[in-house]
C-alpha cells in the first residue's frame, strides 16, 4: 500500500492569473491520489522583525505548523531582476528562524532537514538564476534540497500574451516528471 504524501507548497507571486500559480495548480493535479498538498502565498505574511518574533504571528504559525506536519515543501517562483521575489525571501526567513526564544539550537525551525524542491516560469532565463540563489538559501536553512527535474520554464510569447501557461510547450511534461521525481524523493 503506498502512503498518501504530504506536501507544503509555498509561492513565490501574489498575481490572481501568476503563470507560477498556474504551474502549482499542476502540480498538484499530477500528483493527485498521491499526495495531499497545502498551499501558501506571500499575501498577508508580515514583515520580518525581530521586535515582534515571540510569540510568531498566526499566519506564520499556520505555515510553520503545515510545513512541520509535511513530508517536503515545494517552492513556484518567478524570478524578479534575476533575484527572489520579496515576499518569498520574507517567508523564508521567518521560516529560518527558530520557534522558541532563546533556543540554544538554532536548528530547531520548521524547515531543518525538511526534504525540497522547486519550480519556476520566467522569461528567456526561466529561473535559472533565482533557482541557483533558492538553492543556496534552501541549504544554508539546512533543508535536503532535490536538485534535478527542476522545473525552469520560459513562457511562450502566446503565454506572455494571454497568460495561459498552457499554451507553452512542454509545461505538462516537466511538471510530471518532477512530481515522479519528487515522490521518489520523499520515500
Ligand atoms: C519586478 C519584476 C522583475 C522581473 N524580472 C524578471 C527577471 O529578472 N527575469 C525574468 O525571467 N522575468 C522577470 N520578470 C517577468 C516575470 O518573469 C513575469 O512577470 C512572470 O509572469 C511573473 O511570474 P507570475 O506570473 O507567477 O507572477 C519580472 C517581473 C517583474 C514584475
Amino acid at each position: 500500500m503506498t502512503t498518501m504524501k504530504k506536501i507544503t507548497i509555498l509561492i513565490g507571486s501574489l498575481r490572481k492569473h501568476s503563470l507560477n500559480r498556474q504551474l502549482a495548480d499542476m502540480a498538484q493535479a499530477a500528483l493527485q491520489g498521491k499526495a495531499e498538498c497545502v498551499v501558501f502565498d506571500p499575501a498577508e505574511i508580515p514583515l520580518f522583525d525581530q521586535d515582534h518574533e515571540f510569540p510568531a504571528p498566526e499566519k506564520i504559525k499556520r505555515m510553520r505548523d503545515a510545513i512541520h506536519e509535511s513530508d517536503g515543501v515545494w517552492i513556484f517562483t518567478p524570478e524578479y531582476n534575476g533575484q527572489l521575489p520579496g515576499g518569498l525571501k520574507n517567508a523564508l526567513d521567518w521560516l529560518s528562524r527558530p520557534l522558541k526564544e532563546n533556543d540554544p539550537d538554532w536548528k530547531d525551525t520548521a524547515v531543518w532537514g525538511k526534504k525540497a524542491t522547486m519550480s519556476g516560469v520566467g522569461g528567456k532565463n526561466a529561473t535559472k538564476s533565482v533557482q541557483e540563489q533558492l538553492l543556496s538559501l534552501l541549504k544554508f536553512m539546512g533543508m535536503d534540497v532535490m536538485t534535478q527535474d527542476r522545473a525552469q520554464i520560459a513562457m511562450s510569447p502566446q503565454t506572455m500574451e494571454t497568460s495561459d501557461l498552457a499554451l507553452t510547450e512542454g509545461v505538462h511534461e516537466a511538471i510530471d516528471a518532477q512530481a515522479r521525481a519528487f515522490l521518489e524523493f520523499l520515500k
